[in-house]
């Protein structure tokens, strides 16, 4: 019989993990190592026909200013009455963190796993990589905003037709102590399964 140990820091982890602002985080973020470690457990999802149905982005030192001006540029285009000061929030939105990742879910043509198994992967993705950051005693957080459904910066971010961005997950240090916010009564969204009458 194989002894799979059991480990309450892990469920203690998944039972208090957080997401944090991306204004509030700080350096350091994770550094090469963590981050391939954060990265490789991004790719160890379940993935229905080992498609492999996502690739990262990575955004490290200066390629954070790069994409902010993409999408300051961008927003300008999208927005014309924009003023500067909220021009200036677009072109910053990357350096918040010190290392944010794009989750570009990619649609494999496969007669065994239907495009919404691939999706989901793709969000399993973006999970494992939060788990795995607040192991390493990250903050961290999955968020979209605008720029994640835009066409103009999907061509900036190279995406090809078969592929959309999951999220962008902002990582870096924690400057606040955690909070708590209001969680699911499990009696709302659980229950047993009765035959239909
Ligand atoms: C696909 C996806 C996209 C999200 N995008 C945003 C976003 O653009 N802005 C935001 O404030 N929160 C966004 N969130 C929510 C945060 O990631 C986070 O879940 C929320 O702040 C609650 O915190 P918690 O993870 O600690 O429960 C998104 C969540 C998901 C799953």
């Amino acid at each position: 019989m194989f002894n799979l140990s059991r480990s309450q820091e892990t469920i203690d982890l998944l039972l208090t993990r957080r997401s944090v602002k991306p204004f509030t985080m700080a350096a350091p973020g994770p550094d090469a190592g963590e981050l391939e470690t954060i990265l490789r457990a991004g790719a160890r999802v379940p993935d229905h026909g080992k498609l492999a149905p996502w690739r990262f982005i990575l955004f490290r030192d200066g390629a954070r200013a790069s994409f902010g001006e993409v999408l300051r540029k961008r927003f300008a285009e999208v927005e014309p009455g924009a003023n500067e000061d909220r021009l200036k929030i677009e072109a910053g939105r990357l350096m918040q963190a010190p290392v944010v990742v794009a989750v570009i879910s990619r649609i494999v043509p496969s007669k065994k796993a239907p495009e919404w198994e691939q999706i989901l992967s793709a969000g399993a993705s973006c999970q494992n990589m939060l788990v795995a950051a607040t192991a390493l005693g990250f903050a961290c957080s999955w968020l979209t905003e605008w720029y994640a459904y835009d066409a103009g910066i999907a061509r900036s971010l190279g995406l090809a037709e078969n592929e959309r961005v999951a999220g962008f997950i902002y990582f870096g240090s924690p400057t606040l102590p955690k909070d708590e916010r209001e969680r699911p009564v499990l009696a709302d969204i659980c229950a047993d399964w009765k035959p239909p009458v």
